[in-house]
């Protein structure tokens, strides 16, 4: 019996099977592959709803609470409760090595404080970081992990929805991340808010491969309209597959005032 595709949070395995494939035996396969898994769930459809979690059924173990290690940070999460994928990692840090010295960084959409803990590691002389997250259990997690890697200086957690929120920040940002693929487009002219006179915008979304930038493209161009700046793009590529021939894409552009 081969295994099928699957994802390792901490000791938490997150394994795809289909139909009728014997799981407890996949189960088994996997832990004597990864004898530090203690808990294999089985995937039960897509991520849903607002804080874009998924259903699981437990096939091994029960703990689904875990800590996990990326970039030399510790995440602790219960992912029954909050979004995490471990296959962001590289995207993670390819952003972490594009901020600046004392740049002040607002990351929308913050999760666990993946971003945001990853930033200030990699950046000690980042200026402030802020992290909005709507979802109550994913902010009290980012609360944890911002205290347990020691950024509590540099990073300042907030619970709210960024459409409410994220303008008590206005004027305050060198670097807004979106890592909202699904409808994070409209939050955009809050981006465009909470950036200084100039900045950069980190903008992802889905997109089948026939077209994978026009959309976004034209989406960032009649924000940038509305809200009277210019944009320039400097970066736009595929980060990585979400479905049949569907991509997460990011586009990397800067913002000035139009004058
Ligand atoms: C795709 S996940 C990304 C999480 C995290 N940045 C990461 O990379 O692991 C999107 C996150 O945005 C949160 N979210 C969705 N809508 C939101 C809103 N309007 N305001 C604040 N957070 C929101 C969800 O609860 C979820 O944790």
């Amino acid at each position: 019996m081969g295994i099928p595709a699957f994802d390792i949070i901490g000791d938490v395995a997150i394994v795809e099977i289909e139909g009728g494939e014997n799981e407890k035996g996949i189960a088994k396969l996997i832990v004597k592959n990864h004898p530090h898994i203690k808990t294999v769930l089985r995937k039960m459809g897509g991520r849903e709803g607002k804080y874009r979690v998924r259903k699981f059924k437990k096939i091994l173990g029960k703990e689904t609470e875990t800590e996990h290690k990326e970039h030399g940070c510790r995440f602790r999460m219960d992912v029954a409760k909050v979004y995490f994928s471990p296959r962001e990692a590289t995207e993670r840090q390819r952003i972490a090595e594009q901020v600046k010295r004392g740049e002040s960084v607002m990351v929308m959409f913050a999760g666990i404080g993946s971003f945001p803990v990853i930033v200030a590691k990699k950046n000690p002389k980042v200026g402030q970081i802020y992290g909005i997250e709507i979802n109550p259990h994913a902010f009290k997690y980012m609360v944890e992990n911002v205290r347990i890697n020691k950024v509590g200086h540099k990073v300042m957690p907030v619970l709210g929805d960024v459409k409410k929120v994220a303008k008590d920040y206005s004027g305050l940002c060198d670097r807004v991340v979106m890592p909202l693929p699904k409808e994070g487009y409209r939050y955009l002219p809050e981006a465009f808010q909470c950036l200084k006179k100039k900045g950069t915008i980190h903008f992802y979304y889905y997109e089948h491969e026939r077209d994978l930038f026009t959309k976004a493209l034209e989406t960032v161009r009649k924000t940038s309209e509305k809200m009277n700046k210019r944009v320039k793009i400097i970066n736009k590529r595929k980060v990585l597959p979400y479905g049949p021939r569907v991509w997460k894409i990011c586009i990397d552009f800067e913002v000035c005032d139009s004058k």
